[in-house]
C-alpha cells in the first residue's frame, strides 16, 4: 500500500496571518514543515475527502516541489479529485476562478504574493474555500492548533505526477487532472469585458505596456492582451515568469515599479500602463504623465463600472478597506450605493459578495477586483480600464480630471517601518491608543479632530466581530491618519502610517501629492511620534 503514516512534529509557528501562511524558503525546508501544515488542513476541512480540491502557485522557487508533496497528500487523504494548473501556475485569481468552476471544496494556493522568490527569498501557502474565497479566521484558527497538536502525516509515498502533461492522471483512489492555466479565466474575462471594442481600441492606436514583472503574469498576459485583444507585441514587458523573478520585488507600486512612473512622465508614454505582482492579484495603474491611487483606481471604475457590459445590471455595492482613502465613499453616495468599511485583508469582502451586496471593492495596497471572483485580481482592473477607456474615447488624465472636479480628491501616501523590533513596534501602537481619546477635539493647522479610535468590524453578514483592525485619527471629510501593525511581514515587525486629506475646490486638484500631504505628515509626527519612538529618520517605504 503506497499510502503511509509517518510522524511529523508539530510546529508551533504555523499561525496564517492577512494571506496564509508567508515564511522564508528556509524555514519551508525543515523535514515536514510543509506535510504538517497540510495535513492540518485536511484534518480540519473534512469536507474536501469526497470532493474536489484545486491546487497550483504562482512559479517561484520550491513551488513545484511543494504541489508534488500537496498531491501527494491529498492522494494519501483519500481525496477524490485534484484539479492542478500545468506546470504548476495558477495566478491567485485563476485560481479562486478555478475553485468556483469545479464546485471544488477548496484550494490549495502556493504563493508569499510579491514578496522576493528565490532561496533565499519566502514562499507561502494559503487555504482558500470552496466558492474561492480565503478561508476566514476561524478556519485558519483551527488549522493553526490542529497544526500545533498533530503526529502524523499520510501521504502517498513515491508519486510523481507528470505537471507538464494535460489530461487525467490516476494516484491510488485520487484522479489528479492538468488543466491549462489560463483558458478558464481567459473565458470569464471575456464574459465580463468588450473584447470587439478593446481589440479596435489596439487597431485605433491605442498603447499599453504591462508590466509582469517576472512572475506569474506574464502568460495570461499574453494570452489575453497579445492574442485575444491585438495589442502589438511588444506590450507586454518582463513576460518571462522566472522562479526568482529575475531576483527583483514584484509588488507593482511607485517604489518596486519606479521604472513605469518614468515611462508615464516620458514623452513617448503610452496610453495606459499598468503592472501586476508576482501572483497575479495586485494592479498598478498609470496613463500618460499621471499615476492613479489605488483608491482613486477603485472609485473611477465604480463611477465607469456599468458602462462595461459584465455590469450593466447596476451596482449591488461598494466596498474599501478601513486604510483606503475614502474616495469611493463619494462616488456610492452619489450613485445611492451602499458603502462598507472593512478591515485590510480580502476575505472580509468575501462574506459580502457572498451575500451578493457587493460589485466592487478594492484596497489601498494595490487590489481591486468585483463579485466575478472571490479574490483581487490584477489583470481584471487593467482589463477594467481598458475597457472604461474603450468606451469612453477618453485619456487616463481625462478620465481622472473630470473625475476630481466632480468629486473631489484624495490624496493619499502609505509610509510603511518595516522590520522593527517586535516590542518597539507594539510601544508605537500603545502608545498612540493610550492618547486617542485626549485627541478628540483638538485642532491641528485647520483641521479638528472628530473621531478617535480603534477599527472593530461588525460583518454584516455574519455578525462575527474582529478587534483591534488599525487606530485611526479623522478630522472629518477634510482628513484621516491611520496607524496599524501589518499581518503579512516575515521578519520582524512592519508598521503603517496612512495619511489621506480630501479637496474639492477646483483650484487645489493639481497638487503633487506629497505637496498635499506635507502638512499631515507634520501633524502625523507630533501625534504618533514614528520617527522618535523607532528611533528611525523616516518611513522605509513610501508608496
Ligand atoms: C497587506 C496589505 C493588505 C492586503 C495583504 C495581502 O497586508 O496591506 O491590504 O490584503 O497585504 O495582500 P498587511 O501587511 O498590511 O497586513
Ligand atoms: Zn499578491
Amino acid at each position: 500500500m503506497p499510502v503511509r503514516e509517518l510522524l511529523t512534529q508539530a510546529y508551533a509557528d504555523q499561525k496564517p496571518g492577512t494571506a496564509g501562511l508567508r515564511k522564508k524558503v528556509t524555514v519551508f525546508l525543515q523535514p515536514h514543515y510543509l506535510e504538517n501544515f497540510l495535513q492540518a488542513i485536511f484534518d480540519v476541512e473534512t469536507s474536501l475527502k469526497a470532493s474536489t480540491l484545486v491546487i497550483g502557485g504562482d512559479g517561484r522557487y520550491h513551488n513545484r516541489v511543494a504541489i508534488q508533496t500537496a498531491i501527494a497528500m491529498a492522494a494519501g487523504n483519500g481525496i477524490a479529485r485534484v484539479v492542478v494548473g500545468q506546470g504548476g501556475i495558477l495566478s491567485t485569481p485563476a485560481a479562486s476562478n478555478l475553485i468556483r468552476v469545479h464546485n471544488a471544496a477548496g484550494g490549495l494556493l502556493f504563493t508569499a504574493s510579491h514578496n522576493p522568490a528565490g532561496p533565499d527569498g519566502d514562499f507561502g501557502i494559503k487555504f482558500n474555500i470552496a466558492g474561492g474565497g480565503q478561508a476566514p479566521e476561524a478556519l485558519t484558527g483551527r488549522i493553526y492548533d490542529a497544526s500545533k497538536a498533530i503526529s502524523r502525516y499520510r501521504i502517498y509515498e513515491g508519486a510523481n505526477v507528470d505537471l507538464d502533461r494535460r489530461g487525467s492522471q490516476q494516484l491510488g483512489d485520487t484522479l489528479i487532472e492538468v488543466v491549462d492555466s489560463v483558458d478558464d479565466y481567459a473565458q470569464l474575462q471575456q464574459s465580463l469585458f468588450d473584447f470587439d471594442l478593446i481589440r479596435d481600441w489596439f487597431k485605433r492606436g491605442g498603447r499599453i505596456c504591462f508590466d509582469a514583472m517576472h512572475a506569474v503574469t506574464g502568460p495570461y498576459a499574453q494570452r489575453i492582451l497579445i492574442e485575444q485583444l491585438g495589442a502589438p507585441a511588444g506590450s507586454i514587458i518582463n513576460a518571462t515568469p522566472l522562479e526568482d523573478f529575475g531576483g527583483g520585488h514584484p509588488d507593482p507600486n511607485l517604489i518596486y515599479a519606479k521604472h513605469l512612473l518614468d515611462l508615464a512622465m516620458s514623452a513617448d508614454s503610452p496610453d495606459l500602463i499598468a503592472a501586476s505582482d508576482g501572483d497575479g492579484d495586485r494592479n498598478m495603474i498609470l496613463g500618460r504623465g499621471l499615476f492613479i491611487s489605488p483608491g482613486d483606481s477603485l472609485a473611477m471604475l465604480a463611477a465607469h463600472l456599468t458602462k462595461l457590459p459584465g455590469y450593466k445590471s447596476g451596482l449591488k455595492g461598494l466596498a474599501r478597506s478601513m486604510p483606503t482613502c475614502r474616495a469611493v465613499d463619494v462616488v456610492a453616495k452619489a450613485l445611492k450605493v451602499e458603502c462598507f468599511e472593512t478591515p485590510t485583508g480580502w476575505k472580509f469582502f468575501c462574506n459580502l459578495l457572498d451575500a451578493d451586496r457587493l460589485t466592487l471593492c478594492g484596497e489601498e495596497s494595490f487590489g481591486t477586483s468585483s463579485s466575478h471572483t472571490r479574490e483581487k485580481d490584477g489583470l481584471w482592473a487593467v482589463l477594467a480600464w481598458l475597457n472604461v477607456l474603450a468606451t469612453t474615447g477618453l485619456s487616463v488624465q481625462q478620465i481622472a480630471s473630470a473625475h476630481w472636479l466632480r468629486h473631489g480628491r484624495h490624496y493619499y501616501v502609505r509610509h510603511d517601518y518595516d522590520e522593527l523590533p517586535v516590542a518597539t513596534a507594539n510601544t508605537v501602537v500603545d502608545s498612540l491608543r493610550k492618547a486617542l481619546p485626549s485627541l478628540i477635539g483638538s485642532t491641528h493647522d485647520d483641521w479638528t479632530i472628530s473621531q478617535a479610535d480603534e477599527f472593530s468590524y461588525t460583518d454584516p453578514v455574519d455578525g462575527s466581530v474582529a478587534t483591534g483592525q488599525g487606530l485611526r485619527i479623522v478630522f472629518g471629510d477634510a482628513a484621516r491618519i491611520i496607524l496599524r501593525l501589518s499581518g503579512t511581514g516575515t521578519e520582524g515587525a512592519t508598521l503603517r502610517l496612512y495619511l489621506e486629506r480630501y479637496e474639492t475646490a477646483a483650484d487645489k486638484l493639481g497638487w503633487p501629492t506629497s505637496e498635499a500631504l506635507t502638512p499631515l505628515a507634520r501633524i502625523a509626527g507630533h501625534l504618533v511620534r514614528l520617527n522618535e519612538l523607532t528611533g528611525r529618520e523616516g518611513p522605509s517605504v513610501v508608496t
